[in-house]
Formats: C-alpha cells, structure tokens, sequence
C-alpha cells in the first residue's frame, strides 16, 4: 500500500490522538511529571481516614454513587482514592492484581464504573518492598505497576514510604519517586503523583519537579488539637498540622502542592470543628481530599464540603497558601491573597469558649513578603462577604464586630470596591 494511502487509513485515528493529547494533559517527556493535571489543589476522596483497611468494591461504588447524588462531584471533587489494602498479590508475571475477595469484578472494571459517573479514580502504593499494611509495594517494579495502572485506567497514585529501609540503607527519596513518576509517563496515561514522604527528605525542596503534591508532615487524627505516639512517629491533631505549614508557604502553587495530609471533615465531633477544618485547609491551598463516610454524610457537614465561596478560596487560580497576619494563642488573622485582587481573610477561634470580635481593619495592615501584595485598609476599601451565610458583612470602612464559636473559623472574601 503507497505510503500516502496508509497514512489516510490512519488519519482518523490520528486526529484522535491530537485531541486526547490535548484534552488528556499534557505528555510528559522524559524526566517530567505530568503538566496540567493539578493547576488548581486536587479534590476527592480518600478512603484510609475513615476506613483503614476495611475497603472493597462495594464501598467505592457506593461512594462514586454518592458522590454524584450529593453533588459533590459537581462541586468539585472528582477522584475516587482507594488507599492501602485493595492490593492482592502478584500474578506469575509480577503484575499486581487487586485482592480477589474484596474486588472480585476486579480493578478495571472498578475504574470504568467510577469513570462512568463522571469521576476520576486514585489508587495507592509504596516506594519500598511492601506498603505500611503489608501488601505488595512497588520496589522493583515500579513499570510494570505503572503500566498496569494505566491498564486499569487509574488516574491519581498515593505513593507511600514505609519499608523503603533505614539509616545508610533507605531509599534516597527524590530518586526513589523520580523513579515512579518515570515509569508512570512511560506509561503514559496521565496520572496526579501524590508523594507520601511524610517529610523527612523536605519534598518540598524537590517534589515540585517529581509529583503534584507532597506530604509535609506524618499522620493527621481526627481531634482538634492533640498527638498521639505510635513508637517512632507522632500523628497530629488539626491545629498542630496546621500550625507547622506556614513554613512551606513559598513553595506551593499551580501544579504543585503542600499537603497537609487528607481532610478529618465528618470525623471530628462537633460541627464548628469540621467547618474550621475545611476553611483552614481551603486557606492552606491544601489538596481537598475527604476522608469520611459519604454514604450517610451528614447534611450539615455536605454543606460545609460543597461550599461554592470556600471551595473558590481554595481552588483559586493563583495558587497562594495563606500567611498570618496577626497571632495570638486564643484568635488568628490569616489572609491568602485571590486572583483579581480579591483576599480571603479567616479568623480562627482555637479555645474552648465562644469570643467576641472586634476587628478594626487598619489594625490589620500587611505586607505579604511571598507576593508582594499589600492589604492597607487606609488605602483601599473592600466589601465583605460572609462565606458561611453567603451574605454581606459590611465593608471595611466600619469595624466588624461579631462572635466567634468555641473551635471555629470565620472566613470571609473582601472584594475590593472602587474608590
Ligand atoms: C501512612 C500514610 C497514611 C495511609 C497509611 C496506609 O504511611 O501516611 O495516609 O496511607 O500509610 O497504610
């Protein structure tokens, strides 16, 4: 057949490829990560926080399906994360299969179900022999578990650092996921890289070239303030993990991220706390991954996680994490500078008893070292919005004087008005 007429025989499926190729991401070459897949901080759903290792085919369905009947999926969340434990074990080849007994349709057919709703789907892995529940990691195979994936179609991977050895003999970590995110664009089909490093090699020195987003600390719990020890390493309560990430402010933005670790919204008890989680986190431009229960989420809770204004803060194009600008140890000021000149302000009430607010702007003056932006409320006068009613809370030319519950976070968008 002459060269021209095979190349017409080929043409539609060419022109197919340019369109996935520019819809699907962009490829990455060699030694890259995968570009515009994470521009704005990732959203899902993550089942370790609340399930651990009680995980199966059911459950996914089941939230996928929940996802799209609370409108979740339509706020913004799109992947449907299994965490550890869905590994069964290798094939005679060394391809990794799912645990046969809780994903008996297996993990195709799983992926093609959540993609069928509309949604994305994450599954996890580990950089050494086996993950922290001791199933199969990818140590060794790190291509052949890519290529699989991609099989499967999986869109998102956690990949965690348990076993990868100690002292002298650990992994180096960069070369370690370098080498996963290698394999994965070998594969080729885009996929979000979560680096689950916990910290230790200062991901945030180096991930921004390798994954979408790093862990910067250890474990989060579902309490307000608290940590509990497991021999070599703490997990932390809310306020401890949220108080360690202003020291890596500078190093996130579109494409890459700090992570604070996944969302305990739903977890904690009482509905003050869940809400001053979300906001913090949504201040943070931390990944919004939620890790409870969806199949019986409660109403108000729902609210909360499909709050259009909060989730605006978080998913705003410019990518800022929030900086203090005032500090006590009962009440914080913080501020993340928004696209178009916009700021959200959020005012964190940490103690135990309701407080009275009296915020008198100008007291509030800042500089952002980061941006260079300046909030100078002699200067400039903004309109305040409320983002938990949706209403106006005045402007800033007149003090504003509210009330604060125990364990809460206020947050709000100051527009800025012409003068
Ligand atoms: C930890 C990780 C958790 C969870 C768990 C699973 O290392 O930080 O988020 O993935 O492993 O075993």
């Amino acid at each position: 057949m002459p060269c021209s007429q095979q190349l017409k025989n080929h043409l539609p499926r060419f022109h197919l490829l340019l369109f996935l190729l520019a819809f699907a991401g962009a490829p990455a070459s060699f030694g890259e990560k995968f570009a515009g897949i994470a521009d704005t901080p990732p959203m899902g759903w993550n089942s370790w926080n609340h399930y651990e290792c009680e995980i199966d085919e059911n459950l996914v369905r089941e939230t996928a399906d929940a996802m799209v009947a609370n409108g979740m999926r339509d706020a913004g969340y799109l992947y449907v994360n299994l965490d550890d434990c869905w590994q069964g074990e290798r094939d005679k080849d060394g391809f990794i299969r799912a645990d046969a007994a809780r994903f008996p349709s297996g993990m195709k057919a799983l992926a093609d179900y959540v993609h069928s709703k509309g949604l994305k789907i994450g599954l996890y892995s580990d950089a050494g022999k086996m993950t922290c529940a001791k199933r199969p990691g990818s140590q060794g195979y790190e291509y052949q578990d890519a290529l699989q994936y991609s099989r499967w179609g999986i869109d998102y991977l956690k990949y965690d650092w348990c076993h990868t050895g100690e002292g002298e003999a650990q992994r180096n970590a960069r070369e370690a996921y370098s080498t996963i995110r290698d394999a994965l664009n070998a594969a080729g089909r885009p996929v979000i890289l979560s680096i689950c490093e916990w910290g230790g090699s200062k991901p945030w020195e180096w991930g921004a070239e390798v994954g979408h987003l790093w862990r910067t600390g250890p474990d989060i719990v579902n309490c307000w303030q608290c940590q509990y020890g497991h021999g070599i390493w703490d997990s932390l309560g809310v306020l401890n993990i949220f108080d360690q990430q202003e020291a890596y402010r500078s190093y996130a933005g579109p494409g890459h991220w700090n992570d604070p670790d996944m969302l305990e919204v739903g977890n904690l008890p009482t509905l003050s706390e869940n809400r001053a989680h979300f906001a913090l986190w949504a201040m943070l431009a931390a990944p919004l991954i939620v890790g409870t229960d969806l199949v019986n989420l409660d109403e108000n809770v729902l609210k909360v996680l499909t709050n259009k204004d909060v989730i605006a803060v978080n998913q705003d194009k410019l990518g800022i994490q929030a900086f203090g600008i005032f500090k006590t140890p009962t009440i914080d000021y913080w501020a993340k500078p928004l696209d178009g000149g916009d700021w959200a302000i959020a005012i964190l009430n940490r103690t135990d008893e309701p407080r009275e607010i009296h915020a008198n702007w100008p007291v509030f003056n800042a500089v952002d070292d980061l941006t260079g932006r300046v909030l100078d409320f002699y200067r400039d006068k903004y309109a305040i919005k409320d983002l938990w009613t949706g209403k106006s809370a005045g402007t800033t030319a007149e003090p504003l004087k509210t009330t604060i519950d125990a364990r809460d976070v206020l947050i709000y968008r100051f527009s800025l008005q012409p003068q």
